[in-house]
């Protein structure tokens, strides 16, 4: 995005194109998900064309192998969006209460028509990840995928995820990320630049779908987030790519709490 003039709200054709310049960045980006909120899943397994199915249950097969064995009875999925990630985390871990928490509230009108009454708990709530109504140490295992690249303030966001989890509970990102490889990389920013916007445009979405590559863009670099995650007080660390890195599964350990100040 380039830098100067005037912040930008909407697209040509009236859809929401939020601008990080723009004080109204936040609201914005709500009113982008919730322009998009009918078609979501639909856009995101045809512009992945398909992986996305595959990425979410990775990145929890990748949670248990990192986390130390332990029951898991309280789950947040946050930026929950329509339940994708929240309703394959209720299944994989079947005793847990799951919570699904977004600020947009057509996302979650979605979530809540496709999640089943069923044996695991699974409830929905209205909230910005910048501050959590929930006490600290609230629970074990905190999850989220698309969601940061997202945030107006990444560190603020990673402090209250570590708030919520107790000492030793497991945060779970999973984001789009720059891929390993040159050449894999090229073809990336050929897709998101060019073929995703193209597609947004199709269906009266083309401001969305062009803050999509320029939401990419803004996620810092693996080390980067690596340190924001150490920061934010977690200590075991570990990144697990998928698909040659287009996708990251971040997993980090909440230490313990900082009583200093
Ligand atoms: C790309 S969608 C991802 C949805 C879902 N996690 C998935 O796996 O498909 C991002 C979601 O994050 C939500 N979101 C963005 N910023 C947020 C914030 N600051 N607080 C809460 N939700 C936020 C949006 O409303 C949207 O539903």
């Amino acid at each position: 995005m380039a830098d100067g003039g005037a912040a930008r709200t909407a697209a040509r054709d009236g859809s929401p194109y939020p601008d990080r310049r723009d004080p109204a960045f936040e609201r914005d980006v709500r009113r982008m998900f919730a322009h998009i909120a009918a078609r979501y899943e639909w856009f995101d397994h045809v512009a992945s064309v398909g992986n996305d199915l595959l990425w979410r249950p990775r990145a929890l097969w990748a949670l248990d192998r990192f986390r130390a064995p332990g029951p898991v009875r309280r789950v947040l999925d946050l930026g929950c969006g329509t339940g994708e990630l929240t309703r394959l985390t209720a299944r994989h871990f079947p005793d847990a209460e799951v919570v699904g928490v977004d600020f947009t509230a057509a996302m979650l009108a979605v979530a809540r028509r496709r999640t089943p009454a069923g044996p695991t708990t699974v409830g929905y709530g209205r909230a910005t990840a910048l501050r959590l109504p929930f006490s600290d140490g609230a629970f074990d295992v905190a999850t989220n995928a698309f969601l940061v690249r997202n945030l107006a303030d990444l560190d603020a966001a990673l402090g209250e995820m570590r708030r919520v989890l107790r000492p030793g509970g497991v945060l779970l990102i999973l984001e789009i990320t720059e891929p390993t490889s040159s050449a894999v990389a090229s073809l990336f920013h050929a897709y998101f630049d060019h073929v995703v916007p193209w597609l947004g445009a199709a269906v009266d979405s083309a401001g969305p779908y062009r803050y999509l590559p320029e939401s990419l863009r803004r996620l810092p670099p693996r080390p980067a987030f690596r340190d924001a995650l150490r920061r934010a007080g977690f200590g075991r660390v570990d990144l697990v790519p998928q698909s040659m890195g287009i996708v990251t599964t971040f997993l980090a350990e909440a230490g313990a709490p900082d009583r200093r100040g």
